[in-house]
């Protein structure tokens, strides 16, 4: 039987911790981080995790600064405001969800952002610094999901070192960073993505997958090695017929049903990944504030 590896708990206690480390830090320096949340537009999914997000960062003592904006905001606009939050001091750190309206071209935002409040880790910097650093440093600002997905890696004790791992997926959010935090572990590392040739066979040489590509149960059960372990970042959702209704689903990328049976440990699909992204977002925003107030 593969153990499933609860994001859901592990999210918890790292939230329990943040929440007593940021009570510390508000009766030593009499503030508390503030974590600036900007969205424009209305996406659908963009709102269901701005609203997580905000909801989680107020629970542990975060001061949450709210941007909404409207979908036609210009680009000269939006760089205006997080040139204001980058100046503003009770903002510690600043999240532009993304993706951004089609008119607004995306990276020059992220660019925009202070790397030191760069709550992502998306800044041109701190990727920089994140593929130098030889370990992980507790004062960087690393992409929160694929942190997340190391330390659900690493909770479950075994030693990574000389471990076969794929990433499926090359995004900047999640498949490079999670590349380089497993090279940094001394994990063999093959990025895989669309065009990769024989991806079934990379994969069934694995001891690690870490799935991120969007594609609703894309890795079969047979792709997996015995004893393999599975992170799954995919949040699809499908809908299934069920007594002849039809009903949505949350799907993964991988076919949790087979997969489990050949993994040593697997994450669901929600309950894994998911919260561990709120909970490392969390996270950075106090290692921000940390970093301005040592
Ligand atoms: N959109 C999807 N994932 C993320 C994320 O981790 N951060 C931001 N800012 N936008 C996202």
């Amino acid at each position: 039987m593969s153990k499933i590896i609860s994001g859901k708990e592990i999210a918890q206690d790292l939230r329990n911790k943040l929440k007593k480390e940021i009570s510390e830090l508000k009766n030593k320096t009499g503030k508390v981080p503030g974590l600036a949340v900007v969205q424009v537009g209305n996406v659908a999914a963009s709102s269901v995790y701005v609203k997580a997000k905000t909801k989680s960062a107020i629970e542990v003592g975060i001061e949450v600064i709210d941007h909404h904006l409207p979908e036609e905001t210009t680009e000269a606009e939006l760089l205006k405001i997080v040139g204001n939050l980058n100046n503003q001091n009770n903002v510690n750190g600043i999240l532009v969800q993304l993706p951004l309206p089609k008119h607004i071209n995306e990276q020059l935002v992220l660019d925009s952002i202070h790397p030191d409040k760069d709550a992502d880790g998306f800044h041109p910097l701190n990727v920089g610094k994140l593929s130098i650093a030889s370990h992980n440093d507790e004062n960087l600002l690393i992409p929160c999901t694929p942190y997340g997905c190391l330390i659900m890696l690493k909770g479950l004790g075994v030693n990574l070192s000389g471990k076969n791992a794929i990433v499926i997926g090359r995004s900047n959010i999640v498949g490079k960073p999670m590349a380089q935090l497993l090279l940094k572990e001394s994990c063999t590392v093959t990025i895989a993505h669309s065009r990769t040739k024989n991806i079934e066979e990379i994969c069934k040489n694995a001891d690690i997958v870490v799935a991120a590509v969007g594609r609703p149960k894309m890795v079969k059960g047979d792709w997996i090695k015995k004893g393999a372990i599975i992170i799954d970042v995919g949040i699809n959702r499908i809908t299934i017929e069920v007594e002849g209704e039809i009903k949505n689903k949350l799907v993964g990328d991988v076919d949790f049903d087979e997969a489990s049976k050949n993994s040593s440990a697997i994450t669901p699909v929600p309950g894994g990944v998911g919260p561990m992204t709120i909970a490392c977002l969390l996270r950075n925003t106090t290692i921000a504030f940390k970093n301005k107030n040592r």
